[in-house]
């Protein structure tokens, strides 16, 4: 999704916000543009379309632009094709006001006909031009930027995050938030703004996150936050702590590839620390045992992979604690008018914290009494602050648009919160929690195991690349886990790819399976190996060529029917797919790099996706 930066300080603005914007990249992208307000009290517009690279040498990275106060801006298309006039910053017609945006202006076509009958000539085909008309519709009645700001936020309905430049004021920078994320960075003469922390994490780790309807005005001294009534107010700070080669790609060729290998070490951040004598321990949650014996419904709301972990989420929890457990995607969860009360809990996963589908789900949730459960991995986002409790992945900044060490963070936490909730409601006996604990302990050096054998992967990769479509197969955990491998191999190798529970091959799949078609069967839960086994054959004898995927003692066995074998090493069944994903991952990435797709940033993907 679109990206902002902001910046004011001593410093040429231009460099710092063509940095700031490179490190928004991974979020997608069509266009980009920043803006400065130069020395003699003008605003310098650079935009281009395409990649930041085309802007920056447009711009001589930066040295172009004589400003030590700018905002830039990284496009993801909506209202307006992508091209150099739709892009951001947009300008008022007398260059009074720049103005960037992330977000949705509901109203713009009234607002825009109404200042057309004004006079005002529009350039653009988007929402966002109409705000910086406005603004300067405005002060040219009032004369004042602060108030200026206040009448066009009374007058414009939709989602925001805006970054605004006024000419006549050179000494300060207005940032606006409504349902649209923004954080202040906090620095030694100079402040910033930004859409995503990540933009930041070279300059300030001082941040605050802006809630719904605050306005902040920024000067090199210091923020002032403002709320929805503009009566100043303080802000509790955040202090992060990521550091910079957690965000750069540190020898990899890509962030998706790094990141896959990142995961035992994200898996042991995620769980050592709340493992404690043998129990698991939630130091960050509030729930008490009580409150859990309380629930009557159980929810779980996510988008994409995490979605896919809440599906594996529901087979566990409902295993454990014998409670039904409905695992719901955000977007249709919350225009299903949910059967919802105070006795309620609704556990949202997200590893953004601000997918816009979650957040809406997640007011509705809230608006109907439910207690909101968080998992989320970026501290501090909108989903994390809107829940009555958070656990946090502790994944580290996920730069590539398909996710993998947060989607095997966000499994692990939720396993966790099964021990937690068994333990609560008396149904999961010491062995079985003791035996979760052990083997819990043990995931992140398995998984080095199964990363070790990266090269296999790799080889076959290379002997499949060319398939116009690829079936997944598993049942229950591994149907899951196959909705994943699915997931990973479309986003980023666009291969047509369907993950299918395999019992439903025979009621329509298998008919598009014939001579030389690819199906990755998953057989690694070992209740199901047998039946799973059973589909293996019926996709071979239509000619299917089938990579399965199995554990490390059932591998012989698998041979016998399928002569390419992945096997990762055995534990037990709920935490296979943790285990499993890897294969599929590094499956997708290899397939994806010998098509020489654009890994990092698919087409028309974004890391979060702030809009409906
Ligand atoms: C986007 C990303 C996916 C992600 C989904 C949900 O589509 O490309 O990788 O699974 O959003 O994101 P969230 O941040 O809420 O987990």
């Amino acid at each position: 999704m679109c990206g902002i930066v902001g910046f004011i300080g001593q410093k040429q603005a231009a460099p710092i916000l063509l940095d700031g914007l490179s490190r928004l990249e991974y979020r997608g992208y069509d266009s980009a543009g920043i803006a400065v307000i130069t020395p003699q009290g003008t605003i310098d517009l650079r935009k281009s379309e395409g990649r930041l690279k085309v802007l920056s040498d447009l711009v001589h990275g930066g040295a172009d632009l004589n400003g030590c106060i700018g905002i830039g801006h990284t496009r993801w298309a909506t209202h307006g094709v992508p091209n150099s006039i739709n892009s951001h910053p947009h300008m008022s017609e007398g260059g009074k006001f720049a103005v960037i945006h992330n977000g949705i202006v509901e109203n713009y076509v009234e607002i825009k006909e109404f200042l057309i009958r004004q006079g005002v000539h529009f350039q653009s085909e988007t929402d966002t031009e109409v705000i910086a008309q406005l603004l300067e519709f405005y002060y040219n009645e009032c004369h004042d930027f602060f108030e200026t700001v206040g009448r066009v936020l009374r007058r414009i309905t939709g989602a925001y995050a805006l970054g605004i430049l006024c000419a006549d004021c050179p000494d300060r920078m207005i940032a606006v938030r409504k349902d649209t994320p923004l954080l202040l960075g906090f620095g030694e003469g100079e402040n910033y703004i930004a859409s995503d922390v990540t933009a930041l994490i070279p300059y300030t780790r001082d941040v605050v996150y802006m809630d719904d309807g605050e306005m902040a005005v920024l000067t090199r001294e210091g923020i002032q936050v403002y709320d929805p009534l503009q009566q100043p107010i303080e802000k509790e700070h955040h202090h992060i702590d990521w550091d910079v080669s957690a965000a750069e790609k540190g020898g990899y060729p890509h962030f998706m590839l790094k990141e896959i290998f990142e995961q035992p070490e994200a898996l042991r951040r995620a769980i050592s620390p709340r493992l404690k004598n043998g129990r698991v321990v939630f130091e960050d949650m509030k729930l008490t045992a009580e409150q859990i014996r309380a629930f009557t419904r159980i929810f779980i709301v996510a988008c994409g992979s995490s979605y896919h972990v809440g599906m594996l989420g529901k087979y566990t929890l409902e295993r454990m604690l014998r409670r039904n457990v409905e695992v719901q995607l955000a977007s249709e969860f919350r225009y299903s008018d949910p059967i919802i009360d105070d006795r309620t809990l609704v556990i949202f996963i997200s590893q953004s914290g601000e997918t816009l589908d979650t957040m809406e789900a997640l007011k509705e949730a809230k608006k109907r009494g439910a207690y909101v459960l968080s998992i989320v991995n970026v501290v501090g986002s909108s989903i994390a602050r809107g829940s009555d409790d958070v656990l946090y992945t502790w994944a580290g900044p996920e730069i590539a648009v398909a996710t993998t060490k947060a989607y095997s963070t966000q499994l692990a936490v939720i396993d966790m919160l099964a021990l937690a909730f068994g333990e609560a409601l008396g149904t999961v006996d010491e062995a079985e929690y003791a035996a979760v604990v052990s083997e819990l302990q043990k995931l992140p050096e398995k998984m080095e195991t199964v990363l070790a054998h990266h090269e296999d992967i790799q080889k076959f990769a290379a002997q499949h690349f060319n398939h116009n479509s690829i079936f997944f197969i598993g049942r229950n955990l591994d149907y899951a886990l196959g909705l994943e491998g699915s997931l990973k191999l479309k986003e980023i190798s666009y291969i047509h790819s369907e993950a299918y529970a395999s019992g439903e091959l025979k009621h329509g799949t298998i008919s598009l399976i014939e001579e030389g078609t690819l199906v990755i069967a998953l057989g690694t839960y070992s209740k199901l190996f047998e039946k799973a086994m059973s589909n293996v054959v019926e996709v071979k004898a239509r000619g299917a060529d089938v990579l399965a995927l199995t554990t490390e003692s059932r591998r012989e066995e698998m041979l016998k029917t399928v002569p390419t074998v992945l096997a990762i090493p055995d534990t037990l069944d709920m935490l296979l797919p943790s285990l499993g994903v890897v294969p599929l991952q590094l499956f997708a990435y290899y397939v994806a790099l010998q098509r020489g797709c654009d890994i990092d940033k698919p087409r028309n993907l974004a890391k979060s996706v702030t809009v409906e």
